[in-house]
């Protein structure tokens, strides 16, 4: 049993966070974007940090503190210094599953308008041009269709048996980039996964192979797949998530602007319905700790 009193909420999370923790007796401060040095300042008066992405945790944040918890909103923890808060014995939670389904749907958005030139064949209409053939898919965009049935994918911890439940054939990376038209990663951003889609596994794709990137920046190396689409090795990408969020590197700019890119500012999990369950998944767990079970619904 851990003794939670004071929990900073230091990113907008939905208020149901909140209220949940109040009614289970947690005294909750909301301070958003909060400089660093003000953050490290603030943090010696709470037991429990709650998060989203927008906060670093890094070293130098929880290092001098005695803070008990710090809860991620989301799946990703690849902003919380995990090394230093392990040292110190400061818990880390996430809500993995919370927006798994509307990071889904954003993906699959994302490959059909990839399919279907739906952005810039709708920016080309905004600019006041009619341009049907320019734009119509081709024609093997009908061959290709029964192959988003046949969804063959790379996981190190999902056996084959369990991918079959999800009508996933598990093949290893090297028998997945030559196959593959569309390639999308799930993966959270650790050094394994750093670079995953870099200028080798590019060169080992079908030519005009497309990327999809809803789960971390740095998965995919941003100069090289810039590379990949200015040679037509790659055909196109779609990235929600950039290394550096807001970006402002100039190769990112570079891809962000590029006509074979769907660009979007990180919104996989910006949904209502899974911004309340991460909320609500993140308040019961710090409320679990405490000893308690959450007797109360928003
Ligand atoms: C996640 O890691 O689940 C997402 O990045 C969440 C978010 O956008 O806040």
């Amino acid at each position: 049993m851990m003794d939670i009193k004071k929990v900073l909420v230091a990113d907008a999370v939905d208020a149901s966070c909140v209220q949940l923790l109040k009614n289970n007796g947690i005294d909750v401060d909301c301070k958003y974007k909060l400089p660093k040095e003000q953050l490290i300042a603030e943090i010696p008066k709470y037991d429990g940090l709650i998060v989203r992405s927008d906060t670093k945790v890094a070293a130098d944040v929880i290092a001098g503190n005695n803070l008990k918890v710090v809860g991620r909103a989301g799946a990703g923890v690849d902003n919380i210094d995990i090394n230093t808060a392990t040292a110190k014995n400061i818990l880390v939670l996430n809500t993995p599953g919370g927006n798994a389904i509307s990071a889904c749907e954003l993906t699959c958005s994302l490959i059909t308008s990839l399919a279907r030139n739906v952005v810039p064949a709708a920016a080309s209409l905004k600019a006041g041009r009619w341009d049907r053939k320019l734009y119509s898919a081709m024609s093997c965009m009908a061959k290709r269709l029964p192959s988003w049935v046949w969804t063959i994918g790379y996981d190190p911890i999902v056996s084959p048996e369990e991918s079959k439940k999800f009508n996933v054939e598990s093949l290893t990376l090297d028998q997945i980039w030559p196959l593959a038209d569309y390639i999308t990663v799930h993966t959270p951003l650790i050094p394994e996964t750093r670079n995953l889609i870099c200028e080798a596994a590019l060169n080992k794709c079908k030519k005009g192979v497309c990327i999809v990137n809803v789960a971390r920046g740095g998965i995919v190396n941003e100069s090289d797949l810039l590379k990949a689409i200015k040679s037509g090795q790659c055909g196109g990408a779609a990235l929600d998530v950039f290394e550096q969020e807001p970006p402002t590197d100039s190769v990112t700019l570079e891809l962000i602007n590029n006509d074979k890119v769907i660009a979007t500012p990180h919104l996989g999990a910006s949904t209502t319905e899974a911004q309340i369950r991460v909320a609500v998944e993140i308040a019961e767990q710090f409320i679990a700790l405490t000893g308690k079970n959450n007797e109360y619904t928003t």
